[in-house]
């Protein structure tokens, strides 16, 4: 599919929170675990997807530390899912040259999430096509606290900022949310303060091709002012055209 010409404004990082699959399930009268595992394979179609408009870094929300509050059978099953697709993908993310990433608080996954973590970071560490990141048990206001802590101990070397699970990445420059809610959910935070906001009520596991290229297109149209007139921005741009 061609519906978004390769020289226009690509985003370098996406971020997408990824929602609905609950609601998508219900509505097809499916149970939320087959929501779940639906919306895993819109995520790895949406890394595919990344490649091939070249977008060179994603991050997707996969459990926020708020979800602890869920049934503890719903999140037992998205552990036991995450661990399963790693394990099942790990060879295809390195295969396509995509490396892997976690961000949140480990000690508190299962050691079987934890150690496959390890090992699928390690195998993919050395790619350079997509930087995929994986925010799980992750929280934005988690984020910045653990980098004050980290700067504190580390007797304040440097800026706290360098301490951020993002810290080495671009901040993200075009943030999508589905199925029709107008939040952040305590996802990435402070790298997000001139982040272009992108929603659609279109469900996770719904969420194709053409509603990514929509999003694309989207950003495509914004300008991006990060606090400068929209004339200082043109003229900024015809300067750098000539
Ligand atoms: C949102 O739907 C989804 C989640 C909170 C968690 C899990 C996400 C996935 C399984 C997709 C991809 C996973 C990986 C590992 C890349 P919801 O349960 O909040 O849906 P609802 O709002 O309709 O109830």
């Amino acid at each position: 599919m061609h519906l978004f010409e390769p020289s226009e404004k690509i985003p370098k990082h996406l971020a997408i929170i990824m929602d609905g699959n609950g609601r998508w399930a219900q509505e097809n009268k499916l149970s939320r675990s087959k929501g779940h595992k639906k919306g895993v394979e819109t995520a790895s179609k949406m890394a595919e997807l990344c490649i091939k408009h070249n977008i060179p870094s994603l991050t997707l929300f996969a459990f926020g530390q708020e979800n602890w509050q869920r049934p503890s059978k719903e999140i037992r099953y998205l552990f036991r899912l995450f661990l399963l697709s790693l394990k099942k993908q790990v060879h295809w993310l390195n295969n396509h040259q995509i490396r892997l990433t976690i961000l949140g608080e480990r000690q508190s996954l299962p050691a079987s999430l934890r150690e496959a973590i390890i090992e699928a970071e390690q195998l993919t560490a050395h790619n350079t096509k997509l930087r995929l990141n994986i925010a799980c048990n992750y929280s934005g206001q988690w984020d910045i606290n653990q980098a004050v802590n980290s700067w504190v101990g580390n007797n304040q070397t440097g800026n706290w900022q360098d301490y951020l699970s993002l810290a080495s990445q671009e901040n993200p420059d075009l943030f999508i949310r589905t199925s029709g809610v107008y939040r952040l959910s305590n996802f990435i935070l402070w790298e997000m303060a001139y982040t272009e906001l992108y929603f659609t009520p279109v469900m996770w596991p719904a969420f194709t091709e053409e509603d990514f290229v929509l999003a694309l297109k989207f950003f495509n149209q914004t300008e991006r002012r990060f606090g400068k007139t929209s004339t200082q921005v043109k003229q900024q741009e015809a300067n750098m055209s000539c």
